[in-house]
This record gives C-alpha cells, sequence and structure tokens, in this order.
C-alpha cells in the first residue's frame, strides 16, 4: 500500500529536490520578475471571499509538483468517498458526514442502506420551532417568564464551534438575548456565569456527543443543582435540553428526551457545529441566519467537490501547507483575524486542525515517516501586532500566517476600519519584503545616527523577510460568509490528512490523560490512598495535599 511510501514516492523526491532550489529564492524577487504573479495566485469565491496566496515560497513548478502529488493521493476519490458516506473514518468505522448536515440541495446520503437526510431535517426543523418559540417568548420558563439567558454547557467541540460562531456574528444576536458559554471544570467558568444570570429566564443547553464528557455533566450537574434550589425539580424541563447522540445518558441526566436534540455518529465534534449542537447559534441570531450559515458552507462543499484542484481553495491552502511542513521544515503556522467579532476563530481551529491531523499512525496502522499536523496559534489584529508579532518578523522561527479581514466594517467606525485594513496589508508586504541591512544602514544615517550607532543598529534593525502569508479578504462578516470560511478550513484539514494518509476523524490522543486524571481524583480525594506514580506525579500529588491541609 501507499502508507509510509508517501515520502519515498516519485512524486515527493520532485518536491524534495525542487524545494532545495526553492530555499534560495525570494518572493520578493519572484514578485519583481512576474508582474502577473497576485493575479495568478488568487482565487475568489464570487463575491464572498477572495484569497490572494501569492505571498507563499511558491513558482508554478512548486504548484504543479503539488497538484501532482494531490493526485497521486487520489485526493478526488477521498473527496467523493467522504461526501459519499463512506466510513473513512476507519478506526471507529464511521462516516464523515458534517457536509450531509448542509447539504441544502437534499439529495439523498446513503449510511447503512439508509438516507440520513430526512432525520437532519427533522432536526433542523425542531431547532427553527424551538428557537423561534424561545426567541419570542412562546416557549417559557417554568414561573412563566421569557428565557433570555441562553447558557451553553460543553466543552471541545461541543464549545469552541457555537462560542466562536455565535461570537463572530454577535451583530446579528437578538436584542435581550444574551449567550453564556460554560466549558472547563474549573469552577470559576460556572460561578462567574451564575451570578450573571435569573434562574427563572435562563435556558440550559447541555451539549455533549457523548453526554459522558467529565467537565460537561459536572458543569451540568451543578447548574441544575442551582436551578432546582431556586424554583423547584419540576422546573427542569422548562431550563434544560440537552444536544447529544445519546439518549440513554441524556436521559440518565435527568433530562427528558423530548427537550432533546439529536446528532448522530456520523459528526465529529469539532466538525459538529452545523448540528443540533448549534442550538445556541440559532437562538442567539435566529434560524434562518443559521441556515444562511450552511449555505455559505455549502457554497464552499460544492466549490471544493466540483472545481479542479488548479483553482480549488481548500486544495492549494492544503497543499501550500504540505509545502511548508513536509519539505521546507515550517512545522507551524498562524492564524490571524483582522476582526474582533473573530477573535475565537483561532482557538476554535486548533482543535479542527490538531485534534484532527495531530496524528503519528496511518491508515495501515503504522507510524509515519514524515510530518503530519503542524501547530496552529493566533489571535485578532491588530492586537497581536503588539505581542507575538516581533517573533513573526524577526524571530528564527518562520511563521506562515493566514490574514482574514472583511473589506466592510460591522459599524459607523469606518475610520477604525480602515486602519485596521491598512495593517493587515501592511503585515504581508512588510514579512515579504522585509528591509535589508543596507536599507536599514540607510534609513538610520538619514535619521541623523552617528555612524557607530548605524554600524551597531543596522541589523536590529534589518528584516530578513521572504515570511509567507495568505491573505482572505471577506466581502463582509455575515453568516454566510461564517459558514463558507469554516468549511474551507474543515475542507484544507481534511485535504491534509489525506496527503499524510491518516485518521482525520478519531482522536484517540485525549484518552490517555482523562483516564489518569480519572486515577488521580481519588488520590487527591483521600489522602491516606498510597501512590504508585512516578516521582515527580507522586511528588506533585504530596504536594498538594500538603497545602490543602
Ligand atoms: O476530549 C476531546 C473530545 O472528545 C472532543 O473531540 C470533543 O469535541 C470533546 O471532547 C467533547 O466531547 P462531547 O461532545 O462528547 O462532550
Amino acid at each position: 500500500m501507499f502508507s509510509n511510501a508517501i515520502n519515498k514516492s516519485r512524486i515527493w523526491k520532485k518536491l524534495e529536490s525542487h524545494c532545495k532550489s526553492m530555499r534560495r529564492i525570494l518572493m520578493k524577487d519572484l514578485f519583481a520578475q512576474d508582474e502577473k504573479r497576485a493575479e495568478k495566485f488568487s482565487l475568489s469565491l464570487g463575491e464572498t471571499l477572495f484569497l490572494d496566496y501569492s505571498k507563499n515560497r511558491i513558482c508554478d513548478k512548486t504548484m504543479s509538483l503539488l497538484f501532482e502529488l494531490a493526485r497521486a493521493r487520489h485526493l478526488d476519490e477521498k473527496i467523493n468517498a467522504m461526501f459519499r458516506g463512506d466510513k473513512i473514518n476507519v478506526t471507529e468505522k464511521r462516516s464523515v458526514l458534517h457536509t450531509a448536515l448542509r447539504n441544502r440541495d437534499n439529495h439523498p446520503i446513503i449510511v447503512d442502506g439508509k438516507d440520513v437526510m430526512p432525520e437532519i431535517n427533522a432536526v433542523l426543523k425542531k431547532m427553527r420551532q424551538f428557537s423561534e418559540d424561545v426567541r419570542f417568548g412562546r416557549f417559557k420558563g417554568y414561573t412563566g417568564k421569557k428565557l433570555v439567558n441562553i447558557v451553553n454547557i460543553g466543552i471541545g467541540g461541543s464549545d469552541l464551534g457555537p462560542f466562536m460562531a455565535s461570537e463572530a456574528l454577535r451583530k446579528y444576536w437578538m436584542k435581550g438575548i444574551n449567550c453564556y458559554f460554560i466549558s472547563n471544570i474549573d469552577g470559576t467558568a460556572c460561578a462567574e456565569v451564575l451570578s450573571k444570570i435569573d434562574p427563572e429566564t435562563t435556558l440550559f443547553i447541555v451539549a455533549s456527543k457523548t453526554f459522558t464528557t467529565i467537565e460537561t455533566l459536572t458543569n451540568a450537574k451543578t447548574c441544575r443543582k442551582w436551578l432546582v434550589d431556586a424554583l423547584g425539580e419540576p422546573a427542569v424541563s422548562k431550563h434544560f435540553v440537552a444536544l447529544s447522540t445519546n439518549t440513554q445518558e441524556v436521559a440518565k441526566f435527568g433530562i427528558d428526551t423530548q427537550n432533546m436534540f439529536e446528532f448522530w455518529d456520523f459528526v465529529g465534534g469539532r466538525y459538529s457545529m452545523w448540528s443540533a449542537i448549534g442550538l445556541s447559534i440559532a437562538i442567539a441570531v435566529g434560524m434562518d441566519n443559521f441556515e444562511k450559515m450552511l449555505d455559505g458552507a455549502y457554497m464552499v462543499d460544492k466549490h471544493f467537490c466540483e472545481t479542479a484542484f488548479e483553482h480549488n481553495i481548500p486544495v492549494i491552502l492544503a497543499l501550500i501547507g504540505v509545502w511548508y511542513n513536509n519539505f521546507m521544515g515550517i512545522h507551524r503556522y498562524g492564524v490571524i483575524p483582522y476582526d474582533q467579532y473573530l477573535q475565537y476563530l483561532p482557538a476554535y481551529l486548533q482543535q479542527l486542525d490538531m485534534e484532527s491531523n495531530g496524528k503519528s499512525v496511518d491508515l495501515s496502522g503504522d507510524y509515519v515517516k514524515y510530518m503530519t499536523g503542524p501547530l496552529l496559534f493566533g489571535g485578532a489584529g491588530t492586537d497581536v501586532q503588539h505581542s507575538f508579532f516581533q517573533l513573526i518578523h524577526q524571530g528564527t522561527e518562520v511563521v506562515p500566517c493566514d490574514f482574514i479581514i472583511p473589506a466592510i466594517s460591522h459599524n459607523e467606525m469606518g475610520a477604525h476600519h480602515e486602519i485596521l485594513l491598512a495593517n493587515v496589508l501592511a503585515q504581508g508586504e512588510a514579512l515579504m519584503k522585509g528591509k535589508t541591512i543596507k536599507e536599514a544602514a540607510e534609513e538610520l544615517k538619514a535619521a541623523g545616527k552617528t555612524p557607530e550607532e548605524v554600524e551597531f543598529l543596522k541589523k536590529f534593525k534589518s528584516f530578513s523577510g521572504n515570511r509567507p502569508s495568505n491573505t482572505i479578504i471577506l466581502k463582509k462578516l455575515d453568516p454566510f460568509t461564517l459558514g463558507a470560511l469554516v468549511a474551507i478550513y474543515e475542507h484544507k484539514i481534511f485535504v491534509q490528512g489525506v496527503i499524510w494518509n491518516i485518521d482525520s476523524f478519531d482522536q484517540m490522543g485525549v484518552e490517555l490523560g482523562k483516564k489518569l486524571a480519572l486515577g488521580i481524583l481519588p488520590e487527591l480525594q483521600n489522602k491516606s490512598v498510597e501512590l504508585h506514580h512516578d516521582s515527580s506525579t507522586n511528588a506533585l500529588i504530596q504536594l498538594v495535599r500538603d497545602l490543602r491541609e
């Protein structure tokens, strides 16, 4: 099979040898040699989104070799297999069908002999009914008051998606409705939210695919007790709903399964914001807007399935990532949205990318012999220009960045937005061009520095440049565009998983720590329990026991 032969394949070798020549080449020279470079290396999705990928260390040959790599990995067949519902999550024997959740033309998708669309449509209908009933005060709290505090209790994919998306769409929130998110087991998360809300006007949404996650269940129990203490046990059915695949556990927890919104095993946690997990988004922004988000993602799904690799945005972003990770030796990237509403996008993408592709075993069960998922970090611009951008510009690490910005301002503060736009465009240019030592020296001289000062300072003031970035310009940040943007990243990550021949849809790496924590818990609760860990863990447990005496 392919598996570890990937990095021994002819195309991989061709890319390795091409990379040797590209290492010496400066992007600014490539721009000087080809006035059409920007045009050549940019794409748009109608008016929704524009991608400029010209500020990458690539040339025509790089891209054509990368497309050859994608073909050698049978990417087109793999895309079809995912959309068709094949069980491509091989370790868990599951289909991967978050795309079915936004299958807006409603064509049948058959899993195990059954079309999944009727159930998906039924849940969407139930979400519409319920979200509208809450928004317009038809579904009231136990004491007859309108539910205006929406508290999502979930973690990982059951938190980051709805949190990121509802924050991104804050402008669309219904007046009077407030969303809160409790994820961390740290009691502070719960205490802080509970201190701000009134039980009579609060709806708790317990979001958990498995309904066994300790953080979510502990937080949900605390919130349930808080509500019951205030309003009594019969109030629960008016203030608690569940989003899950696990009906039994929902019932066991004490939530009426009538109040449960279902989703299915073929929806991965980190790919679930399009499902019932998005209920808090739907209540905040309305189901019409939620469905516009699905429409945006669907547009990208079609683009991804139907467009030649040479013009395919997720494919191109993925291959450029592979180019850096596997050939240029750059194993990290930054996502920098220049938009306060998108400030949680990097955290969301961290789970999406790092939980999907942070793998070391390939689909045949062998250890991979090449790099897989990169490290991802980020934050909102311009804030991050004043924090970690020093390293991005002058550090010894090269960090390719995705800059994302809407062209149109959200508010009347157009002057602010112009400064924002100017900054994002300047960053891409500065990173690419840099500043030579000679240029730095001339500037210092012109600023009146002495020859000694010029000599000493010129290197500090220089910028190596040749640092890559993609620029993604959204016409406007709205539900449709957000859906499109997130789907682009989902598919980008999928493509990389295909190239690396890994299962992007399991997450076994999170299990070991969870299991050990369950063992340590009684050791902290009962100090007479003997400790049998390594000497470091034993000492740390003992220290905590002593400090809490
Ligand atoms: O611990 C990781 C994880 O399994 C994620 O993949 C998932 O999104 C999160 O926990 C929450 O899981 P659940 O929705 O089942 O509570």
